[in-house]
């Protein structure tokens, strides 16, 4: 079956039982994904991410509902999605006590490539992820960033034309995670379909050209970034302010005539949802001089892929807080 999606879940369901008590991992997942595209798949710790992404690559049996990947459909025939899909786990696949060459040709050997075209591969991998450097030396001597390429590397051996990376920047430091995502949009501009997780909200804004968030093994929104970030229409305005003196102002903000779509609390903020932020904001500055509550900071935004979480789980994904 040919299809203009690279990857399509209908109705995925994923219970681990086992333990006392069964884990609803996934409950109805639907997803469609374009050929060609980066696609963001967000969520917090323990949403459903890897547990997706192992259905996809057919490490994980699942109960209920269909999922095909490159046209393939992953129940019948895992053998042929896997020659089709690279995967990146979370961890990485590298074997620590080889150099990154070995483990390259090794992954195209286990692939049933040649190696003479095995050669060929890693060394056109080496030259795109920037590995020169380091690719004789033992991958337990890696940095962060190079073991990451690296493992990007290996899942590219055999060519395939979607790649699945699960949190591929997790724990890296700025410099190498910018580096690792021009890498990935190396990919993508090569026509390779990209399945990414990630519970970085910048990142997601930045890389992907569609996005699902999931939360607790649903799919609570799809969309575009800026397609979800326009669904908040309007602006934001976020003033620090301690949590006991947060009802006081509430008080004063719903008996002035601001025009207030919203207000969420937060732990050390409240979040006004505005029409116009350039007219509410002197209103509000006015009426903050004009009483005493004590508040911190004030600043307006534009909606952020944070205020697109918010609205559509009632939490924040900020970056750390659920960790
Ligand atoms: N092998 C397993 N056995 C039992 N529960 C699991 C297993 N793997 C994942 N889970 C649970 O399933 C849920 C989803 O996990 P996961 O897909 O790893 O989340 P994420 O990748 O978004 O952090 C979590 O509640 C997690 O604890
Ligand atoms: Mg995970």
């Amino acid at each position: 079956m040919k299809s203009k999606f690279a990857v399509t879940l209908s109705n995925v369901h994923k219970t681990f039982s086992g333990g006392n008590k069964p884990v609803l991992a996934l409950q109805g997942v639907d997803l469609e994904i374009p050929q060609g595209e980066i696609f963001g798949f967000l969520g917090p710790n323990g949403a459903g991410k890897t547990t997706t992404l192992r259905i996809l690559t057919t490490l994980l049996p699942f109960e209920e509902g269909e999922a095909f990947v490159a046209g393939i459909d992953v129940k019948r025939d895992p053998q042929n999605v896997r020659k089709s899909i690279g995967y990146v786990s979370q961890k990485g696949g590298a074997d620590p006590a080889a150099t990154g060459w070995e483990n390259l040709i090794l992954q195209g050997r286990l692939h049933g490539i040649s190696k003479q075209i095995a050669t060929t591969n890693a060394e056109t991998l080496i030259e795109n992820f920037s590995l020169k450097e380091c690719i004789h030396r033992l991958v337990g001597t890696y940095s962060g960033g190079q073991r990451r390429r690296l493992d990007i590397a290996l899942a590219m051996m055999h060519q395939p034309k979607i790649l699945f990376l699960d949190e591929p920047t997790n724990g890296l430091d700025p410099q190498s995670r910018n580096n690792l995502w021009s890498k990935i949009f190396q990919l993508k501009q090569e026509g390779v379909t990209i399945f990414l997780t990630s519970h970085y909200l910048d990142e997601v804004d930045a890389l992907a050209d569609s996005l699902a968030i999931i939360d607790h093994g649903k799919i609570v929104a799809v969309g575009t970034p800026s397609s979800l970030k326009k669904e908040i229409s309007g602006d934001i305005i976020t003033i620090g302010i301690a949590k006991d003196a947060q009802d006081q102002l509430i008080s004063l903000l719903h008996a002035s005539n601001t025009l207030l779509k919203e207000i969420k609390r937060e732990e050390l903020e409240l979040r006004l949802y505005v029409d116009k932020g350039a007219l509410a904001l002197p209103q509000i500055l006015r009426l903050l001089d004009q009483s005493s509550v004590p508040f911190e900071t004030i600043q307006m935004s534009v909606p952020s892929l944070n205020d697109v979480f918010l609205k559509k789980t009632g939490y924040s994904l900020r970056e750390g807080e659920f960790q």
